[in-house]
C-alpha cells in the first residue's frame, strides 16, 4: 500500500505538470494497487487524465483483444474504464497482427512520434524478465515477437483453460524501455529479492 501511494503521487504529480504526460504501463499483479490509489484519487478530482497517452509494454499473440486474459482487458478493467482517458490515445501492441514485423515497427515509431515515453512502469518476473524479455546476454532493442519460456508459460498458465494459454507474445525491447525519460520499477514480497539482488 505505501508502494502505492507513492508511485500513485508520482505519477500524478508527473500529470497534473504535464497533463499531455505520456505514459508507458505494464500488466501482472505488482501495479495493481497501484492503479487502484490512482482510481481512488480521480475519483476524489485530485487529477485528470482525458490528455494522456499510454502505451503498454506488451501482449500476447493469437488471443482476441477481448479475451478475459489480453492484456487489453486487463488494463480497461483495472485502470482505463475507471478513468477519463481517451480510448484513441491508448496503445497495445496488436498481437494478432498478420506481419508482426511492421506491427512491432509501427510500434516503436508511434511511441517515438508521441515524443517517447515520460514515465514507465515495470514490474518484474521471478525470474528477473521485464516485459517479456527474458533474462539473456545481451539487451534487446526495439520491439519484437517473443517466443515464451517453459518457465513463463508454466507461471502464467493458470489464468488459462487447459492448453490455451499462448505460446508468443509481443514486448517493447530492453532500448526501447530504457529510452523512457523515467522508469519505475515495482517488485514486492520475497520472491523477487533474488532477481532485484542480481539486477
Ligand atoms: C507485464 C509484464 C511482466 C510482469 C512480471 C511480474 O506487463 O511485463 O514482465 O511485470 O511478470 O508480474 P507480477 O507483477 O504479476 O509479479
Amino acid at each position: 500500500e505505501q508502494i502505492a501511494v507513492a508511485v500513485g503521487n508520482m505519477l500524478i504529480e508527473q500529470v497534473n505538470e504535464k497533463p499531455d504526460s505520456v505514459l508507458g504501463f505494464a500488466t501482472g499483479a505488482s501495479p495493481v494497487p497501484t492503479y487502484n490509489y490512482l482510481v481512488k484519487c480521480f475519483n476524489e478530482g485530485k487529477v485528470s487524465f482525458k490528455n494522456i497517452t499510454t502505451f503498454n509494454l506488451d501482449e500476447y499473440c493469437d488471443l482476441p483483444v477481448e479475451d478475459k486474459n489480453s492484456y487489453y482487458t486487463f488494463m480497461h478493467e483495472q485502470l482505463f474504464n475507471s478513468l477519463d482517458i481517451k480510448e484513441e490515445n491508448v496503445h497495445f501492441l496488436d498481437g494478432n497482427a498478420e506481419d508482426t514485423e511492421k506491427e512491432c515497427a509501427r510500434y516503436d515509431a508511434e511511441i517515438n512520434n508521441a515524443g517517447g515515453i515520460d514515465v514507465q512502469l515495470l514490474g518484474i518476473g521471478n525470474n528477473a524478465h521485464i516485459g517479456f524479455n527474458e533474462p539473456a546476454e545481451s539487451f534487446t532493442v526495439g520491439s519484437f515477437k517473443v517466443k515464451l519460456t517453459d518457465s513463463t508459460i508454466e507461471a502464467n498458465k493458470i489464468y488459462f483453460d487447459e492448453g490455451a494459454m499462448p505460446h508468443y507474445a509481443l514486448t517493447m525491447g530492453i532500448e526501447q524501455i530504457m529510452r523512457a525519460k523515467k522508469i519505475v520499477l515495482i517488485a514486492t514480497g520475497p520472491k523477487k529479492a533474488e532477481a532485484i539482488k542480481n539486477m
